[in-house]
């Protein structure tokens, strides 16, 4: 199940995680994603999906298995020390403090960088997103629904990270937003970066993946790109109907 010849960016190798020591949630996960591409994991609610982001940016430590990032085994190593080797996790949900300014927001995602770096990280981000310049001292509150999506991907990208790992980039957001919110993540890997990608809107996530893993019950139930995938997704996705579409569409 190893996808294209690229090296692995992120790896799970037998990865057994979960909240409770006799539940694992996530029961011998493998899965490889390979540098520059967009992998998706996808599958019906409560699968393990969030389960497994959270394990691979060192917010959950597994109970056994490996991790490896950009090549290096960071099993057990934190988020801090995995988000220096250049990753950055994407939450679910709304990730701004809708408080502090703009240009705050964009600080607490420079922190990994040296302090003589983080103005010109911030300038790229002025570049790339001039709408940011523009309300860079109103708190992020102020923005538009758009720009807070943009304020949010932006705090990950900050740090120049080489792999971003993100969750759910459409849930709550409407139609344009969430198109916009996945050519975003197109673009993420024009720059030649890695997206880890969890969705539970399968349509969109086919359309824009490489490579395609579809998890149940914490494993790995089927991989592939999404064309060898095809009759084997629309498949899956009558099967999770109720969870997935309903979900999708609210
Ligand atoms: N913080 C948590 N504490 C306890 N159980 C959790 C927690 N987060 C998720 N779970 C449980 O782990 C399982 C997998 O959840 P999750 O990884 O969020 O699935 P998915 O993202 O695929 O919907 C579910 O049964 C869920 O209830
Ligand atoms: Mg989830």
């Amino acid at each position: 199940m190893t996808p294209g010849s690229r090296a692995p960016a992120v790896e799970l190798d037998g990865v057994v995680a979960g909240y409770y020591a006799d539940q694992p949630v996530l029961q011998g996960l493998s899965l490889s994603c390979a540098g520059g591409e967009v992998t998706a994991l996808l599958g019906p609610n409560g699968a393990g999906k969030s389960t497994a982001l959270r394990v691979i940016s060192g917010l959950l430590a597994p109970a056994s298995g490996r991790v490896l990032v950009l090549g290096e085994d960071v099993t057990g190593r934190s988020a801090h020390e995995i988000a220096r080797l250049g990753l950055a996790f994407l939450p679910q949900g709304r990730s701004t403090f809708p408080e502090l300014s703009v240009e705050h927001n964009l600080m607490l995602g420079a922190w990994t960088l040296p302090r003589r770096e983080r103005r010109a990280a911030l300038e790229r981000i002025y570049d790339r997103y001039p709408a940011l310049l523009e309300h860079r001292k109103a708190p992020a509150a102020r923005l538009s629904g758009g720009q807070q999506r943009l304020l949010e991907i932006s705090r990950a990208l900050v740090a120049d990270p080489k792999v971003v790992v993100v969750d759910e980039p459409s849930v709550g957001l409407s139609p344009i937003l969430a198109e916009r919110s996945y050519e975003e993540l197109s673009r993420l890997r024009e720059d030649g970066r890695t997206v880890v990608l969890v969705d539970q809107n399968v349509r969109p996530a086919v359309a824009l993946a490489d490579y395609i893993y579809s998890l149940r019950r914490g494993t790995a139930e089927r991989a592939g790109r999404p064309r060898e995938l095809a009759s084997d997704l629309s498949e899956l996705v009558r099967e999770w109907l109720g969870v997935v579409e309903a979900g999708g569409r609210r």
